[in-house]
């Protein structure tokens, strides 16, 4: 138990020097200094009393003002000496950068909620630590003397096992320095704000680097953030209970913004009419939905749709087929080289499920196992327009020993079974082309699971368990090393 523990403690740290980094660095990356900016505001016209600006070169000079004969006021004003062009190219540069704080704030803000979300599993795991440790208190008080010798042995562990109370501390400390880091940027924005109306208070050049550089790096970090090692699985939720005991069911990673359709196929054979709901609120709520005639029947249940084509294993064959429900033709269709098929290869429950094809953050991916890799599941990524095998992986695990599996950041996961109490118990890393044995349960809610992938832009495990159509959010931790930053 203290090893998978201490690695998240690693883990944690490296999270507490990117929030430690995000606290101090960033706020003077982009000259979030008050010092500087009140100095720098110093020469320049007080609004409040009508002071005229001490820098003639910098603004506008109101010279007189006296009505004309005909009772207009009439004002000689002395222009800038910088000339009006460059004046406007500030202003836009200013626009650009003040949008560019607010997309900033917006990436901070889902930053934000992945981190609340990380701590909410980080103070579960602190309480039944801290349970734990009430609980051998109790043992000790107890049974002082009877059992000792077995006690002293989980007392070791426990002793083990403690150094991480702090860490996880430090985490919740982090999360509040997000926060603050939150707030920090919204306080440059309306800074930024003043600026735009005062023009020429900063060094604009200076400043359009600094936000450019903060920007890049910012981008850098989240997108490192983005992916990671999957760390814990969500209670289910159960969006809806239809169907037969086997099926699947998914929404396409790649679909435009505001698109929530969902895809749905019943059964693992013999069928080849895919349902199309128009949202994720009809599937819900509605029998609403448009039917499409595949042109041949499906096998097992590893279709998946990306980017608007759905890929599905030709029933009875080890042909692989991208259908594109635009046009509603075959768009392309290729032979998987040496996958097991027609119930040679299936996952624990059957079903013809030898080939699942999946999607993950890095793309189209299919898992299936061979003769020449002795049943043992093989990972190749597919290229996603010509179905041709970029790269495979072979792993040691029997497939028919694997419950489902699916892919996060290019990690497969495999469950261990299909019914009763199921785990993610092994883990085969593409980057490093290594595997380990992991161990996190999750809820097998109506005991028979037939589809588990998951889709990467809800982050969550589309699930179909025995009629059920259900969603599991997981839990990523980020490794980031710190020379990365
Ligand atoms: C803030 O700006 C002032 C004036 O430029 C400078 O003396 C001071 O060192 C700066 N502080 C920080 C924390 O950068
Ligand atoms: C801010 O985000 C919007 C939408 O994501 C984008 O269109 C715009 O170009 C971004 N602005 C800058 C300055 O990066
Ligand atoms: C694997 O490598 C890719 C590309 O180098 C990277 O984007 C991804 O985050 C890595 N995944 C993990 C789990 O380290
Ligand atoms: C059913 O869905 C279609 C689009 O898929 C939509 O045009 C129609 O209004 C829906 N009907 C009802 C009763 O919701
Ligand atoms: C998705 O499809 C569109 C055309 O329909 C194409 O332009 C785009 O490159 C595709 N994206 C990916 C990631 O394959
Ligand atoms: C996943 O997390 C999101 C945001 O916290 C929440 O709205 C959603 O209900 C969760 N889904 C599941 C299956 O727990």
């Amino acid at each position: 138990m203290s090893v998978p523990l201490l690695k998240i403690g690693v883990v944690l740290s490296t999270m507490a020097m990117i929030t430690n980094w995000m606290s101090q660095t960033l706020p003077s990356l982009v000259g979030l200094n008050t010092t500087k900016l009140t100095a720098a505001q110093g020469g320049y016209p007080d609004r409040s009393t009508g002071v005229l600006p001490a820098n003639p070169e910098e603004s506008w000079q109101v010279y007189s003002s006296a009505q004309d004969s005909e009772g207009r006021c009439v004002c000689t004003v002395v222009a800038p000496q910088q000339s009006m062009c460059s004046r406007d190219a500030r202003t836009k540069q200013l626009r650009q950068l003040l949008e560019k704080v607010q997309n900033m704030t917006q990436s901070i803000q889902v930053l934000d909620q992945r981190t609340q979300r990380d701590l909410q599993y980080v103070e579960k795991m602190e309480v039944q630590l801290r349970g734990l440790e009430t609980k051998f208190r109790q043992v000790e008080e107890n049974h002082k003397q009877n059992i000792a010798k077995q006690y002293k042995a989980i007392k070791t562990k426990m002793d083990e096992i403690r150094p991480l109370i702090p860490v996880l501390e430090e985490y919740k400390a982090d999360a509040k320095l997000v926060l603050q880091f939150k707030e920090e940027v919204q306080e440059l924005t309306s800074v930024l704000s003043e600026l735009q109306e005062e023009m020429g208070a900063y060094d604009y050049e200076e400043l359009h680097n600094r936000v450019s550089n903060l920007e890049e790096r910012l981008r850098a970090c989240m997108q490192k953030l983005a992916c990671g090692k999957l760390t814990g699985i969500s209670d289910p939720i159960t969006i809806k209970t239809s169907g037969s005991r086997f099926g699947s069911w998914m929404t396409d990673p790649l679909a435009p913004e505001g698109d929530t359709r969902v895809w749905y196929m019943d059964g693992y054979h013999n069928n080849r009419f895919v349902r199309e709901y128009r949202s994720m609120q009809d599937f819900m709520t509605s029998d609403n939905f448009t039917s499409h005639r595949l042109p041949h029947p499906w096998s097992g249940t590893g279709q998946v749709v990306y980017n608007g084509s759905i890929y599905f294993n030709k029933f009875q064959s080890h042909v692989i087929i991208k259908f594109d429900f635009r046009t509603s033709t075959i768009s392309k269709s290729r032979q998987l080289d040496y996958a097991g098929f027609n119930n040679a290869y299936h996952y624990a429950w059957g079903g013809h499920s030898d080939i699942d094809l999946m999607v993950d953050e890095g793309g189209l991916w299919a898992v299936y196992a061979t003769n020449q890799n002795a049943g043992n599941i093989v990972i190749s990524k597919l290229n996603p327009n010509t179905l041709q095998i970029v790269k495979s992986w072979t792993t040691n695990h029997p497939k028919r020993s694997a419950g489902e599996s699916f892919m996060i950041c290019g990690t497969l996961y495999v469950t261990n079974g299909y019914s009763g109490g199921t785990k993610v118990y092994y883990a085969y890393s593409t980057n490093s082309s290594t595997y380990e044995y992991i161990d996190i349960a999750f809820q097998n809610k109506y005991s028979h699971i037939s589809m588990l992938d998951y889709n990467p832009r809800d982050r969550a495990l589309y699930a179909w368990n025995n009629g059920h159509q259900v969603l599991y959010n997981v839990t990523l931790f980020h490794v980031i090393r710190s020379e990365e930053l």
